[in-house]
């Protein structure tokens, strides 16, 4: 049941505020700081993680590799499933191995756990479905309680994979003593303050919407992010080649002028994800390159941050403010609204495109 939506996406896009409010419940219960579930997870004589997934599973590790090492001082490895699983590398008992998927039955990444069986000290996993193959051979599995998920581009279940990976990342800082109680506390109310700011960047639907006509006009997109916000360019242009056909790609601001600056020219949209947070002022000067040399550049950040790009910005999309750590989750918003409008918008089959399937269950 599409719920009065016109595709599945649709509903899965605007159903994150609620499913992350579940999933904070779960973790967090209804009011407090202090986490739940995690209790058999203990991260004492863990010297390293690997996280292995793949697609948009895969992204949400990426995020989780700067909160985890950030907050919780723990050196993280991510790989995606195929190269991870033939490349027999060094897993000991010092190490947690997470494994993240949507439906639990992904054959590259169940492949990836069971050759970690017996080598690491604990195989963790971040699934959707409960009962899957990858959650009922892990040690311990972490529900994301997006509920199902039909389209085939993955949204509502990213944003629950980052909200529990972030959550973990929580549990691992307070067992190390990495993070005082303060600013624990401080991220969780943030966290609870999390649902309410999803729902006014979905507001902004109608913009992105009309900026997507455009967009759909184009061959190639660039997606651009720093940091935290680097897995989410990639995941932004991932969706937006999965849906509208419509060839994306994704590079972190940095590597902007180590060759990619070549494919700039006025056909090629630049989406920028940049939340006005410390790396900020680097990615406006990333822009200010793009736009030099005409490159047109679609801005997704705040209302201050869009007023410091100027004016030479060829469209924005404004989002609320946030706590810096959660714009990862914030910023998926508009990634996946611009993926979706632009598939509209060129009359694809939104949640059943061309060559995919929803579970990836052969190499
Ligand atoms: O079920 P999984 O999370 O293991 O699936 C992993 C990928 O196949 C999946 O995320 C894929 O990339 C999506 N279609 C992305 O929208």
């Amino acid at each position: 049941d599409k719920g009065g939506y016109k595709h599945f996406m649709a509903k899965e896009i605007a159903e994150q505020p609620q499913v992350i409010s579940e999933a904070i419940g779960h973790y967090f219960g209804a009011s407090g700081h202090e986490i739940r579930g995690l209790d058999n997870l203990s991260f004492d004589g863990v010297n390293r993680m690997v996280m292995v997934a793949c697609g948009t599973a895969y992204y949400a590790c990426v995020v989780a590799k700067y909160w985890i090492e950030k907050l919780a001082g723990i050196p993280v490895e991510v790989d995606v499933a195929s190269e991870f699983r033939y490349r027999e590398p060094p897993v000991g008992d010092d190490v947690i191995a997470l494994f993240v998927s949507q439906s639990g039955e992904t054959a590259d990444t169940l492949a990836a756990l069971r050759y970690c069986q017996g080598k690491a000290k604990k195989i963790v996993s971040v699934v959707n479905v409960a009962e899957s193959s990858i959650a009922r051979e892990s040690d311990i599995a972490l529900p994301i309680l997006a509920g199902v998920e039909i389209g085939v581009a993955s949204t509502k279940a990213f944003s629950c994979q980052l909200t529990v990976l972030l959550t973990l990342a929580l549990e691992a800082a307070r067992q190390r003593g990495t993070l005082s109680a303060d600013r624990q506390a401080d991220l969780v109310s943030a966290l609870r303050g999390l649902p309410a700011r999803l729902n006014i960047a979905l507001d902004s639907e109608g913009v992105t919407e009309q900026i997507s006509h455009e967009l759909a006009e184009a061959r190639d997109v660039l997606f651009l992010g720093r940091g935290q916000m680097y897995p989410l360019a990639l995941e932004g242009a991932l969706k937006l080649k999965e849906i509208s056909y419509i060839h994306a790609e994704a590079y972190a601001s940095g590597e902007l002028k180590h060759g990619p600056i070549a494919l700039i020219d006025p056909n090629v949209p630049v989406v920028v994800m940049a939340p006005r947070d410390a790396l900020f002022d680097k990615t406006v000067s990333n822009m200010q390159e793009v736009m030099a040399r005409g490159g047109k550049v679609l801005l997704v950040s705040d209302r201050k941050g869009i007023e410091l790009a100027g004016d030479g910005i060829w469209r924005s999309i404004e989002m609320p403010g946030v706590e810096d750590l959660l714009a990862p989750i914030l910023y998926a918003i508009p990634a996946q609204q611009l993926a979706y409008h632009t598939a509209v918008a060129k009359g694809t089959d939104v949640d059943q495109p061309r060559n995919l399937a929803k579970s990836v269950t052969v190499e």
